[in-house]
């Protein structure tokens, strides 16, 4: 397995992320542009009020009053349709992007499972989607656009104070745009960016800590730890304040230079006019416009510099989410060759590893055909799952062949393996909906009546109908209520119901007491004869309803009976 391990710039990270946006890219320039005019129409009309200021002042303006008020007025109408059309633009966004986010992910999964989900860093994949998604969300919806429409409103603003007012006042923005807008934020980002990774660090150990106790209580209760793990819990919690209270402050004092430097740009700006009009270089008029403007115009620019907080957190979120959808599946499925109906199976010299400094299986030979039960023996560790998984085509095999009808398996369409071939595996995931949606994941057209009959092919039919609620009972309300053995013989069930020719079961009955172990082991007797079973087990008790038997020993293979 080779783990792709690009570092990429923050702009290249930057623009995939755009370019994932697809379609809604558009809605979110539209936001910015609405975003845009909406503080632009808000600074219009302090400018008409200072107009109006002016004019009153005896400067030369050509409008009249009625017009300044018409038009301060109608600024305030459009400013507030602007800012609708932008607020619900923007959530319109922020909620379709995290549908369209899981989504990404979702099918990114869908293709390197379930290889992927078997990855000893299982953990850290259900972490992000649910973690990076929601902080690609703030990327999208809170970060981009602010930039955007800073960038779009600074430059206008730039332009009324060049051509309309004075190149000098024109100058005063831009430092202070750039100082703000810039300057700043990166300032900021490398003098909060240790302590915002040391709380965030802390802040999910305290969540995992937290949420481990609430797990373990009972255990914790049983042997009276109670109060070692309240004085834990405590000292986490008081670790956790200690971080945010150095990060806050910093985050405080940042905030407060910010609005320092709003202050300092903004007397210089009256500096700067009063200069200029005792130069008699503008008039008062453009004087008192040229000082609102800038003073009214930092909002966006301060936008940015609250941004650098989370900004590398976003583009660590940015990269695994693009390395999960950029990364090459294992195997790849099989689309557009050949179909069967399962007769007979035949593996010859089959080997295999997960890495390639060792063999878990080599050389293996085996075959099996329909109305056959072979047994698959070995201990555990030895690799029969391992074989199971490359029956399915869930890994890819080394070497050797796999054969289907005499088909190879590598020309043989997945969906029509997934049909022929089923596995229950050793421990069974029922999703939190009613046991019968957990079923019918089988077999979507399945009727009551063989609902019923694979129930108690599986021996677990009383128990299902002992249920206050029977079949509509919800899984997630037994929760741990249902032990290991009956998960099992659900996902038991789950195989017959799908029908599948070939069933692979690993360790079927491992978690089952002996008398419903003799059940299942009858009834996968009574249904072999126009299937195919092939029955993995570490014990020897189950294979004596096997017709033959291989053991697995140090990654080889041999016919026992
Ligand atoms: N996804 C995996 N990645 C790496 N090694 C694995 C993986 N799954 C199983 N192994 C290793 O392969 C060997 C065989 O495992 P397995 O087939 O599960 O054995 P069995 O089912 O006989 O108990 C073990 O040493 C196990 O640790
Ligand atoms: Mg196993």
């Amino acid at each position: 397995m080779k783990k792709q391990k690009s570092r990429r710039s923050g702009i290249v990270i930057m623009s995939r992320l755009i370019v994932l946006l697809g379609s809604l890219a558009y809605a979110m320039l539209f936001a910015v542009l609405n975003g845009s005019l909406g503080f632009l129409s808000a600074m219009g009309i302090t400018i008409f009020g200072s107009l109006g200021i002016a004019k009153a002042l005896g400067a030369s303006i050509a409008l009249s009053y009625g017009w300044i008020i018409g038009l301060t007025i109608g600024l305030g109408i459009i400013r507030g349709l602007l800012r609708f059309i932008e607020q619900y633009l923007n959530h319109f966004i922020a909620f379709r992007l995290l549908a369209v986010l899981r989504n990404k992910i979702f099918i990114a999964l869908r293709r390197l499972c379930p290889a992927k989900l078997e990855d000893k860093k299982k953990g850290s994949i259900i972490a992000m989607i649910t973690a990076d998604i929601e902080t690609l969300e703030v990327f999208y919806a809170h970060t981009v656009s602010p930039v955007c429409i800073a960038i779009a409103v600074s430059l206008t603003m730039l332009a009324i104070l060049f051509f309309a007012i004075s190149p000098y006042m024109a100058l005063v923005a831009l430092i202070g745009y750039l100082t703000i807008g810039i300057v700043f934020p990166l300032v900021f980002s490398s003098y909060l960016k240790n302590d915002g990774v040391s709380y965030r660090k802390s802040f999910s150990l305290f969540n995992a800590f937290y949420m481990d106790s609430i797990k373990g209580i009972k255990d914790i209760v049983l042997h009276n730890a109670g109060d070692k793990r309240r004085e834990e819990v405590n000292k986490k919690s008081d670790e956790l304040l200690l971080h945010a209270r150095r990060l806050k402050r910093k985050t405080t004092l940042s905030f407060a230079l910010t609005e320092l430097a709003v202050s300092v740009f903004t007397l210089l700006a009256v500096v700067v006019g009063i200069w200029l009009y005792q130069k008699d270089i503008i008039d008062i008029g453009k004087m008192i416009v040229g000082i609102v403007i800038i003073f009214g115009s930092f909002g966006p620019v301060i936008a940015i510099s609250a941004l650098p907080s989370n900004l590398t957190q976003t583009f660590a979120s940015g990269e695994r989410v693009l390395n999960l959808v950029d990364e090459k599946p294992i195997v790849y499925p099989i689309e557009g060759k050949e179909n069967f109906v399962f007769e007979n199976l035949k593996v010859q010299n089959l080997s295999f590893g997960y890495d390639d400094s060792h063999k878990v299986l080599q050389d293996i030979c085996m075959h099996a055909k329909q109305g056959e039960i072979v047994g698959i023996i070995g201990e555990s560790g030895s690799g029969k799952s391992t074989l199971l998984k490359l029956l399915l085509r869930f890994w890819q095999k080394s070497e050797g062949d796999i054969f289907y009808n005499d088909k190879d398996i590598e020309s043989v369409n997945t969906d029509s393996l997934l049909d022929n071939v089923t596995m229950v595996s050793q421990s069974t995931y029922l999703f939190d909906d009613t046991i019968k949606e957990n079923l019918l994941i089988a077999n979507k057209d399945a009727t009551l009546a063989q609902l019923d009959e694979a129930l108690r092919q599986a021996s677990v039919y009383n128990l299902i109908k002992s249920l206050p609620e029977g079949y509509n009972q919800q899984a997630g309300t037994l929760g741990d209520n249902l032990s290991a053995g009956e998960k099992q013989r659900i996902g038991l069930a789950r195989a017959f119901l799908r029908g599948s020719k070939l069933i692979l079961l690993d360790e079927p009955t491992s978690n089952v007491d002996s008398i419903n172990e003799g059940i299942i082991l009858k009834s996968l007797k009574d249904s072999k004869k126009d299937k195919c079973i092939i029955l993995v087990s570490h014990r020897e008790s189950t294979m004596a309803i096997a017709d033959r038997v291989y053991k697995i020993e140090d990654g080889k293979i041999k016919e026992v009976r």
